[in-house]
């Protein structure tokens, strides 16, 4: 390395430092005083084989594959810390009843599952509810959740993913928060608080931040394969989120799958121990994902289960899901001397401290009077809406197509997923995600529409054939789906005929389209980004008609949709708007919510524009530069529609982006102040985004990076002044060449605006 830049950057570094820019071991005291105390206590009675039972989380389903017995006789040991797969209340005071008064300690369970966007009220999906810009839809939605769940037994919850998704092929792109670091975090952030509240206690829940960590880079978009993620791209990009959620008291993370870097990523001490309790100080519990501390051998990591147990264990996963891999060889590897017992007493000790301040000591089991009570509660369902109302995207208004008038009389509704409910909610539905029965009763577009316009009107269905996969996913496999066989010509032209007819009858269709909730999530990704089945040919029909049409999409991801893009005046994205999702597209399609929406990823023309993400570094040959560029020949590499887009009823100006102190030295803060107004004549939301550009320095930054959102309501004619800061926080990055966060003297690009091609523009100099 060059001497004379080597010691500027140190120099930075130790100013940074002084300064108090380097993150160390800044979590505030997880657990109280008397949780540690007892926790203590406790540990001291508890034998080694009682020790590893808590550090054992069984599954409480029997099924094949998963557990073929009951694990009431390894409970009744004190052989189980934790309880997988059980949704059923009944079920799970029983099993409670076993842990508490069977086992010698009387130690009770604590339940996990996934519980990501809502309990019997199902909120939009987490993509969508990152759509929304406002960080208090999660809160609230996860709020809500927290006590639904805590109602009905449940008291770990395997959430929130903040996974990076830069790759919409990967179908969990719409489990977390999309592309962006800093939206992520915040994100994050509010999820925590929405399920913990400010403290561990025994009115909430614990969160298990997932997938620890680079799950979403895996490679080709393939759910579990292999992920190469250099260390700057995790401290700068990937770890971002899980560090914020960290931040925030997340009880507990969820170790990955998958190989990172050639170490599996339930393995990896650096991931697990170096980073997670060493630099940031952590003191939850890490569980792993399902079976992974087993797979390490599958991984041809580990030699076999007591080599995966040692492997796990001393990596940092606290406790093994579902595997029983602690359960089968922990003893047996602090027998051979591999693993000292004072070690699985520090592995112990969160999960213990967690049930303390989690109140299960004192209240072990649900009032299954109470639950159905706390589950139906109308207030969620209204909240329901609204944030689903928040969440959506108008992506395309030509003319004012949207909203539609309230006096329309004859409205055609067109596509599979118009009046299909059990696709509107999304994936990781709890009641609905283990066979049907689900009691949320949700409300498809057909049926938002007919409540919308009342008895009056005449409102028909043109559904179409169900699109089918090749392969079944996740869900399929846990609901019994079966893939419904392609239509056969024929049949397609008789589905178009229905589509022309049904156009041509009405004076308005509206079209709702995209993917089948089972074509995304874990184990549903996708080499295209097409409409599934027959949906556009459908679209080119009602097109081809000429009859005003609006296309309503439904889905977890960002779909090729250039030729809608082209030809449809208006689309809106309501991704999986939840229970009352129906009403609420109602709402924005006739006006009564304006959409504020943006994208929380960038919109792809196709599948092999993938990974596109907008914060990349610069290339010596940019797109727009004359001569070579780097791009496809075939097709702009530009998205169709940039992250942080999206439109409103409403139009807004900004202006006057102000630096209030356009030079500044490195340990020092700025502010940005901006104008938004108002300039039409309805009420609407904005989202102001400040991006930030380091021009040089001693690495490459990315073109564009997101350092301050905030969405604002504004009257017609209403200007507000937005004020954001600038200071280490915003400006730090980790740097490659000395493996340290870094602010660096260099000049700054600073922009305001819709989206994250903002062309109000500010300089910002930093100085030493
Ligand atoms: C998923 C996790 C989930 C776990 C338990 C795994 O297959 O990757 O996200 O929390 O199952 O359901």
């Amino acid at each position: 390395m060059n001497p004379i830049k080597c010691s500027a950057i140190i120099a930075v570094l130790l100013t940074a430092a002084a300064a108090g820019c380097i993150s160390a071991n800044a979590q505030a005291q997880l657990f109280s005083p008397e949780a540690k105390q007892k926790a203590q206590a406790l540990l001291k009675e508890m034998t080694l084989e009682e020790k590893i039972g808590q550090l054992n989380e069984s599954s409480g389903l029997v099924m094949p594959g998963l557990a073929t017995e009951k694990p009431d006789d390894l409970i009744a040991k004190g052989g189980v810390g934790s309880i997988l797969w059980q949704m059923n209340v009944q079920e799970i005071n029983r099993l409670q009843h076993i842990a508490v008064e069977k086992s010698r300690l009387h130690i009770p369970i604590i339940f996990g599952f996934d519980v990501i966007h809502g309990y019997r009220t199902v909120f939009p999906v987490p993509l969508a509810m990152a759509s929304s810009w406002d960080p208090s839809v999660e809160e609230q939605a996860q709020h809500i959740a927290s006590q639904d769940a805590r109602a009905a037994g449940l008291q770990l919850m395997f959430t929130p993913m903040v996974d990076i998704a830069r790759d919409a092929r990967w179908g969990r792109i719409v489990e977390g928060a999309g592309e962006d670091p800093y939206l992520g975090a915040a994100m994050a952030r509010a999820q925590v608080k929405g399920f913990q509240g400010e403290h561990l206690n025994s009115d909430g829940t614990v969160v298990c931040v997932k997938h620890f960590a680079g799950y979403g880079a895996s490679e080709g978009g393939r759910d579990y394969d292999s992920v190469y993620v250099p260390e700057e791209l995790l401290e700068n990009v990937y770890l971002v989120p899980f560090h914020a959620a960290e931040q925030a008291g997340a009880g507990s993370f969820m170790s990955a799958y998958m190989d990172l870097n050639e170490i599996p990523a339930s393995g990896n001490h650096w991931l697990l121990t170096d980073v997670l309790r060493k630099d940031w100080g952590f003191q939850g519990f890490v569980l792993s994902d399902a079976f992974a501390v087993g797979s390490l051998v599958t991984h041809h990591y580990a030699k076999d289960g007591e080599d995966a147990a040692y492997k796990g264990l001393s990596a940092g996963v606290n406790m093994d899901m579902a595997s029983l891999t602690y359960a089968h060889n922990l003893a047996q590897a602090v027998k051979d001397g591999k693993i000292a017992e004072p070690y699985i007493d520090q592995m112990v000790l969160p999960i213990l401290e967690t049930k303390y301040d989690l109140g299960l000591f004192e209240h072990p089991y649900a009032d299954e009077s109470k639950v159905e009570a706390a589950l139906s509660r109308p207030e969620g369902l209204e909240l329901e809406r609204r944030l689903a109302g928040r969440s959506m995207v108008l992506l395309k208004n030509d003319n004012h197509a949207l909203p539609l008038q309230k006096s329309l009389r004859k409205v055609a509704v067109i596509g599979p997923l118009a009046d299909s409910k059990r696709d509107v909610e999304g994936g990781w539905t709890v009641e609905g995600l283990f066979g049907p029965g689900g009691k949320s009763h949700p409300i498809t577009v057909l049926a938002g529409i007919k409540n919308k316009l009342g008895p009056d009107a005449q409102v028909t269905l043109v559904d179409g054939p169900r699109p089918s996969k090749v392969y079944p996913g996740m869900l399929d496999t846990i609901t019994g789906e079966k893939p419904t066989p392609p239509p056969t010509p024929e049949e397609i032209a008789d589905w178009i005929a229905k589509v022309k007819t049904a156009a041509n009858d009405a004076d308005m269709v509206v079209a709702v389209m995209g993917e089948l909730a089972s074509m995304n999530g874990e184990a549903a990704s996708r080499a295209s980004l097409d409409l599934p089945g027959i949906q556009e040919q459908m679209l080119e029909a009602v097109v081809a008609t000429g009859k005003p049409v609006v296309l309503v999409l439904e889905g977890g991801r960002p779909l090729d949709i250039r030729w809608a893009s082209e030809h449809v005046p208006a689309i809106l994205e309501a991704w999986y708007p939840g229970t009352k999702g129906g009403d609420a597209v109602a709402d924005v399609l006739f006006g009564d919510v304006n959409p504020g929406g943006k994208l929380p990823v960038s919109w792809p023309r196709t599948a092999g524009s993938e990974p596109l993400y907008y914060n990349h570094t610069r290339t010596h040959e940019p797109e727009d530069a004359p001569g070579f560029t780097s791009r496809y020949w075939d097709i702009s590499s530009k998205p169709l529609y940039p992250f942080g887009y999206g439109l409103s009823y409403s139009t807004f100006k900004f202006a006057n982006l102000q630096v209030s102190k356009p030079s500044m030295h490195v340990a020092d803060t700025t502010e940005v102040k901006v104008n938004v107004t108002n300039t039409s004549s309805v009420a609407g939301d904005a989202v102001a985004q400040i991006y930030i550009h380091q021009r040089y320095g001693s690495a490459s930054r990315p073109v564009r990076q997101l350092k301050g959102f905030e969405r604002i309501a504004l009257q017609p004619g209403e200007t507000k002044t937005l004020t954001f800061p600038l200071g280490k926080e915003e400006l730090k990055y980790w740097n490659p060449q000395t493996k340290q966060w870094v602010v660096e003297p260099s000049e700054f690009d600073v922009w305001a605006g819709e989206d994250s091609t903002a062309s109000l523009h500010a300089d910002l100099i930093v100085t030493q």
